[in-house]
């Protein structure tokens, strides 16, 4: 189908209403990319269900940045088909960016697709619903349209303390492995007006903490503006208390960004920054615009205006021509910054980016022995961390109940997971998505425990 030729696509208002199940993997911009092809559904009148197995609708949003993701997105259509025994099976949506890669493709192996929608497209997803489930062939959509999605979306809804707001999409920096920017398609990003009355409207509906994501969300610039003058104006609506972002590009931290970690009061204390490799040789094949030693630079300058700054970072190994001594670079980088969380990955070939097509292939076993020498080193930094912050007076901001009984879940400034008990009294029972006072007591790999304070504590503290 050509999309451009029917613009005018009818909300399926008079469509009859459906149950739908929405599975997400990946980044978190699919994560939010779901919650918003859930509202575009609700707002179609069809009834979002919490399993695929009482869904008339299934739409996979898919991720395409490592092969495993997509093998896993075909084994799971098929396993949704066979489940469904005597009972029509769900109509599949395939979304995401192994939809806007594999496009029809994805149909012509799996024919109980009905529908193909890329992630610039799906605020067109009610309508492609409304004429698949009509009958007729499958619709793929997988255009980059010209026409804004984000005003095409209806209004959202606010689920929980924590909101996460898409300010940017695209990339356009090319590294050599990464097929982001041929899926997500160029930079692009969204008005400071409108970002800000989104947030003005997540935090009357209840958020506290505003993420905001972008795939280069440094590189936002619209109207003269730079990032740290969007920090700036969402860090001063009213009512908000935390204000995170991700992901980073290194190449994006300017002094004015370094220095809004200082200046801006919500802004807390953590920062993703994907380094990938330790060693410049590597860093350049990867086309990654950065070196060793202006990474370090930069989180240096960081440290010195915030100190207590925990920073995370994204590592890949066994990218081809890494050798020994590469590799050893990277184990060293990852001592000399500290890191208090990582994301670490072997290196997936993937098809149409330069590297897959790089001599010196590293072998999976060797892929497999770095990426174990790299997680254990990542475990004594993030521990390291995780201690320095013990007998810290901090909020926590509540997200679950624990695993044990009453017990609580929150996230710290600095993004630890931390564990709290349910106060004995029943007057102060804490809930999901309060802010509590707490004292940092121990420290873990991957997570702190803490105890709760008199509200207002920290407050009179600081
Ligand atoms: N192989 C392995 N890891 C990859 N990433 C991106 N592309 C690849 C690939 N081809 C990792 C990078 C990036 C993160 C989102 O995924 O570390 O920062
Ligand atoms: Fe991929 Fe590099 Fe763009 Fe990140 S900056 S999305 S790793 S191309």
């Amino acid at each position: 189908m050509n999309p451009e030729s029917q613009p005018e696509l009818p909300l399926p208002v008079s469509s009859p209403s459906s149950r739908y199940f929405v599975k997400s993997f990946g980044c978190q911009m699919n994560v939010h990319d779901a919650e918003r092809m859930g509202d575009l559904l609700d707002a179609a009148g069809h009834t979002a269900v919490d399993s695929p197995d009482n869904a008339d609708i299934v739409v996979l949003n898919t991720c395409h940045i490592r092969e495993k993701a997509t093998e896993k997105m075909f084994s799971d259509i098929g396993r949704l088909t066979k489940r469904a025994r005597g009972r029509t099976p769900p109509m599949i949506v395939a979304a995401g960016c192994v939809a806007q890669a594999e496009g029809a493709e994805i149909v012509r192996r799996s024919p109980e697709v009905g529908v193909v929608v890329g992630p610039l497209a799906y605020h067109r997803l009610p309508a492609l619903v409304a004429r698949a489930m009509a009958g007729g062939p499958a619709l793929v959509d997988t255009e980059m349209p010209a026409e804004p999605k984000f005003a095409s979306l209806p209004a959202r809804r606010q689920r929980g303390a924590s909101a996460f707001l898409t300010i940017q999409e695209g990339c356009d920096k090319f590294c050599s492995f990464c097929v982001v920017p041929y899926t997500r398609g160029p930079e692009l990003s969204r008005p400071a007006a409108a970002l800000v009355a989104e947030a003005e409207a997540l935090v009357a509906a209840g958020a506290v903490e505003i993420i905001l994501i972008g795939q280069n969300v440094n590189a936002w610039g619209a109207e003269g503006m730079h990032f740290a003058d969007l920090l700036k104006a969402i860090g001063a609506v009213p009512g908000l208390k935390r204000l995170r972002y991700t992901t980073s590009h290194p190449r994006d931290m300017n002094e004015a960004l370094i220095r809004a970690h200082a200046e801006i009061e919500v802004l807390m204390p953590y920062l993703h920054l994907p380094v990938q490799s330790g060693s410049s040789r590597i860093l350049k094949a990867m086309n990654r615009a950065h070196t060793r030693a202006s990474y370090l630079e930069t989180l240096r300058q960081l440290r010195e205006v915030r100190p207590d700054i925990a920073v995370s970072g994204d590592f890949i190994v066994g990218f081809p021509g890494e050798t020994e001594a590469d590799f050893a670079e990277t184990l060293s980088i990852v001592a000399e910054v500290g890191y208090a969380q990582a994301y670490c990955f072997k290196y997936s070939p993937r098809p149409g980016t330069p590297a897959a097509g790089m001599d010196g292939q590293v072998p999976e076993p060797e892929k497999e022995a770095r990426l174990a020498r790299l997680l254990a080193a990542l475990g004594e930094t993030s521990l390291a961390f995780n201690t320095t912050t013990i007998g810290r007076r901090t909020t926590l901001l509540i997200e679950r109940a624990g695993r044990k009984p009453g017990q609580l879940v929150g996230k710290t400034p600095w993004l630890q997971s931390a564990f709290i008990d349910q106060p004995a009294n029943p007057d102060s029972i804490i809930n999901t998505g309060e802010l509590v006072d707490i004292e940092i007591t121990h420290a873990f790999a991957n997570s702190v425990a803490a105890r709760v304070l008199r509200p207002g504590t920290v407050a009179a503290a600081a």
